[in-house]
């Protein structure tokens, strides 16, 4: 019943749509994604106060909406109020918040597949994963591959295995490795989805070994993102997702 599903990973996924000339997880940035050539996105998601799934990085507003406050404490209407584009460019001024539900109808219109990063505000790990479960068999075509669930969160791929296991599941890590193969095994992984500046060849054959798919997180330099695929690296998370595309092509 446990059994871990499989993924299929792809060269290059486009991190928070194409990000390094678009604000990310706005609309804008994902068909810039699909423009560059992109078949994946990888994304954030969290709740608003009354439990819709969107898509944004940080808890706060600060950085990409310039307002004080938390993303939880505003219901999705509220936050449709906000900014989203004008902090990257004022070109992009007026791009709004996307909801989940958006953002995956985009992801089936155009037969783009997506690695969803459970980013849950503090303490609604659980309650993230069912909405986005619950849209998710709502509305993704049920003759496509499920989308991949990614999360630094233990407690999210735990309710994630539980509720939906037949999604596949990427563990993130940042620089705590110590217990990877442990974690890995016990939340049924099907990836280790690591930053990229942890990994050595070893490492990579280690994973590659225990027999999980490899992305890995954050890489601009297409130097890098060869020498990452030469060592066995499966799937490179980028900004800039043409550039990669290009580079590894
Ligand atoms: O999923 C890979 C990467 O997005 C994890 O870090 O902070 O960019 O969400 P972050
Ligand atoms: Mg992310």
């Amino acid at each position: 019943a446990n059994a871990t599903p499989v993924v299929t990973l792809p060269r290059v996924q486009a991190h928070r749509g194409a990000s390094g000339v678009r604000p990310e997880n706005t609309m804008t940035s994902f068909r810039e994604a699909l423009a560059q050539g992109a078949s994946w996105t990888e994304f954030d998601v969290k709740l608003s106060k009354d439990g819709v799934p969107l898509l944004y990085h940080d808890k706060d507003l600060k950085r990409t909406s310039g307002r004080e406050g938390l993303i939880k404490d505003f219901t999705f209407a509220e936050l449709q109020d906000f900014e989203a584009g004008a902090w990257f460019g004022a070109e992009y001024a007026g791009e709004k918040i996307p909801s989940f539900e958006e953002v995956m109808q985009f992801h089936i219109d155009n037969g783009m597949q997506a690695n969803i990063e459970f980013k849950p505000s503090d303490g609604e790990e659980d309650e993230t994963v069912k909405a986005v479960v619950e849209m998710l068999e709502r509305i993704w075509p049920k003759d496509r591959p499920k989308p991949l669930f990614s999360s630094f969160k233990h407690r999210c791929l735990e309710v994630a295995r539980d509720i939906a296991p037949a999604y596949p599941r990427g563990l993130l890590t940042y620089d705590e490795l110590d217990n990877w193969k442990a974690d890995a095994e016990r939340l049924v992984c099907a990836a280790i989805h690591p930053w990229h500046k942890t990994l050595t060849p070893d490492l990579v054959k280690a994973f590659k070994q225990a027999g999980y798919g490899i992305a890995t997180y954050t890489v601009n330099d297409p130097v890098r993102a060869r020498e990452l695929v030469a060592m066995g690296v499966d799937s490179i998370i980028t900004d800039h997702p043409a550039v990669m595309i290009d580079a590894l092509s």
